[in-house]
């Protein structure tokens, strides 16, 4: 049973006051979430979430992770202006990009940023732009592969993320050289992945590295980042991630790696997104109309550019229609936007109770790439953002976009 932390009325002042369509995050479970997941990793005394900006890239939403003691994940020129503007800096910045320029090194140095190399080779780069920094982190890929019984699902080898292990292997006494102090590991092995043993298995294979480096070179590793990839339920029978056993595989695989080997202690970082806002979000959009042709069309007052996820990643989103939660499905809809694409759909062949115009839809799950992955194709309009906060209050964290918006980078 999916829920809703709002009643029908509830949801209907707030669409009155700040009119659909809009995305709306829950503060308590936001922050209920943050909790449990530091408690899960207790047993590291160095852990830290590095919340993934462009998940949620909002002032509004990334104040909470700073309150909550996470740092900030950035990937871009753009997010680490934003990272700094929502009050983060020095460490609390893990500079995780790619394909990156002189000026974006320049300016996750100027803020003190641990910077992840995505490439070995711009260590170059970074000595000629900004000189080594203490701290420095290099982003692994095992070039493996990730099967999921025969077929494979992941081939690292076609990945463009991170560097090969022996390319890493020399890269750390390099940057040692040239006057870098602390070291630190990152790897992301996967996305949208709940089960526990998945991470255990993955987590090994970065530590067995940190001990074999340690072993070869002397470099202790301070941190190992296992960054994102845990994912969430979007159907109501799906069991959500258990973090605890989660954490728990990750820690015997650091006790039987790095808890037995003479390396220092080291901490654990991760850079979640979807695990940390994307169940505690939600998009909110009204029924405009109801056409009937061979099929029977929902036109919303959203179209999909504002919300992707249905047709970026055919994800499905569960609907609750506000005040019909207990009514019987009764018929299958294609629940449209008014995009000139006939793929604009949110849902397809979707079975739910009968629905009116004027209905409030609400799809649950849309609390991380949301608003982020969101574009003006069409001219259409990016939504609000709100925030439903632990006093019950509603705030507006990011306005409507206007037209003037949209016409702002034109030239006529
Ligand atoms: C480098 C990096 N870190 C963290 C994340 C967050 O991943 P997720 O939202 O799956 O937790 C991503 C996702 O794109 C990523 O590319």
């Amino acid at each position: 049973m999916k829920t809703i932390p709002f009643s029908k009325s509830e949801l209907e002042h707030i669409a009155s006051t700040f009119h659909t369509p809009f995305y709306i995050y829950d503060e308590t479970a936001i922050r209920n979430n943050v909790r449990r997941l530091k408690n899960a990793f207790q047993w590291n005394p160095g852990f830290k979430e590095y919340f993934a900006v462009k998940s949620t890239p909002t002032p509004g939403i990334l104040k909470l992770f700073k309150q909550e003691g996470c740092g900030a994940e950035c990937a871009s020129l753009t997010e680490l202006m934003l990272a700094e503007r929502c009050g983060f800096e020095g460490r609390d910045i893990m500079f995780t990009s790619n394909v990156t320029t002189v000026e974006e090194y320049q300016y996750a140095s100027r803020l003190g940023a641990i910077i992840n190399l995505d490439d070995a080779a711009h260590i170059l780069i970074l000595e000629a732009c900004t000189g080594i920094p203490e701290t420095i982190c290099f982003r692994l890929n095992f070039g493996d592969q990730l099967k999921y019984g025969e077929s494979v699902l992941i081939d690292f080898t076609n990945s463009k993320f991170g560097s090969a292990k022996p390319q890493l292997e020399a890269a750390y006494p390099a940057v040692r050289n040239l006057g870098a102090k602390h070291f630190g590991i990152h790897a992301q092995f996967g996305c949208h992945k709940r089960n526990p043993e998945f991470f255990g298995i993955n987590a090994r294979k970065v530590f067995a590295f940190a001990v074999e480096l340690f072993e070869k070179t002397g470099i202790a590793i301070d941190f190992v980042n296992l960054a994102g990839g845990i994912g969430i339920p979007y159907h109501a029978e799906d069991e959500p991630a258990d973090i605890e056993a989660i954490s728990l595989q990750i820690k015997a695989a650091y006790d039987e790696t790095i808890g037995k080997s003479t390396l220092p202690p080291v901490s654990l970082y991760t850079e979640l997104g979807i695990f940390m806002t994307g169940p505690y979000g939600y998009f909110v959009s009204r029924v405009l109309h109801v056409k009937q042709a061979y099929k029977t069309f929902i036109g919303l007052d959203a179209s999909t550019n504002s919300f992707m996820s249905p047709l970026r990643y055919n994800n499905y989103h569960h609907i609750t229609i506000m005040g019909k939660e207990s009514a019987e499905p009764v018929q299958h809809y294609e629940i449209t936007g008014a995009l000139c694409e006939d793929r604009d759909r949110f849902a397809t062949d979707r079975l739910l109770p009968k629905i009116t115009e004027g209905d409030l839809l609400v799809f649950h799950d849309a609390g991380a790439y949301g608003y982020s992955h969101g574009n003006n194709f069409n001219g259409r309009l990016r939504p609000a953002e709100l925030l439903l906060q632990c006093n019950g209050d509603v705030s507006l964290i990011r306005r409507h976009e206007t037209p003037d918006d949209y016409f702002s980078t034109m030239i006529f």
